[in-house]
């Protein structure tokens, strides 16, 4: 694998299409075992999630629903924060078995506060599934049920992350290259 450029930044090969395989599929195995006969609603959250998303719902081997979310985060008209909806909500989800595909928890920002809004529907249960986390950036608490990988707190593109829109299709993750030392 090569180094890639996206926008004005090089990243560089950090995990290849074979460990990103793997590790769905024992996710996905994972997920298949625990939630036998709960027939679970995965909500994956757009747009990053994509690929994982799709990766690991054609792995799955129970019944199960999936439907893609977008989170959208707004200042309300008080000065008591933010407001958070969720865009493709529409199906009832009381009683139902969730799990929430992210592709990657930074901060634990987005998910801690949409979690309440779900909770508002009265699901059976919530579960996190991510494809990475990033451990160290995160601040906001969050249980993560399932993890692909844990990784540094480094900037990261492909397999439907983006740097700004570019660099979700590649089938590998980057990493941000480290910017070049001054030599003495
Ligand atoms: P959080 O709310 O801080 O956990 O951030 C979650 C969102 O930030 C993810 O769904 C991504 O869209 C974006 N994000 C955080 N870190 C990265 C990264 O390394 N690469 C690409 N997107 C990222």
């Amino acid at each position: 694998m090569e180094h890639i450029r996206v926008h004005d930044k090089t990243f560089v090969p950090f995990l290849t299409a074979n460990q990103i395989s793997d590790r769905v599929a024992a996710m996905a195995a994972q997920i298949s075992k625990d939630y036998q006969g709960k027939r679970p609603l995965l909500l994956a959250v757009l747009n990053g999630s994509f690929m994982f998303a799709a990766d690991l719902f054609r792995l799955l081997t129970i019944e199960a629903e999936i439907s893609f979310i977008k989170i959208a985060s707004y200042q309300g008209m008080r000065s008591s924060g933010k407001v958070v909806t969720a865009i493709g909500m529409e199906q009832d989800l009381s009683g139902r078995a969730i799990i929430l595909l992210e592709d990657i928890v930074d901060t634990g920002k987005t998910l801690h506060h949409f979690i309440p809004t779900l909770q508002q529907q009265h699901p059976a249960s919530i579960a996190i599934a991510t494809f990475l986390h990033k451990p160290e950036a995160t601040v906001f608490p969050l249980s993560l049920d399932y993890v692909g990988f844990s990784i540094p707190n480094r900037f990261v593109v492909g397999y439907g992350l983006d740097y700004d829109g570019l660099g979700r299709n590649h089938y590998q993750v980057y990493q941000l290259a480290a910017e070049p030392t001054i030599e003495s």
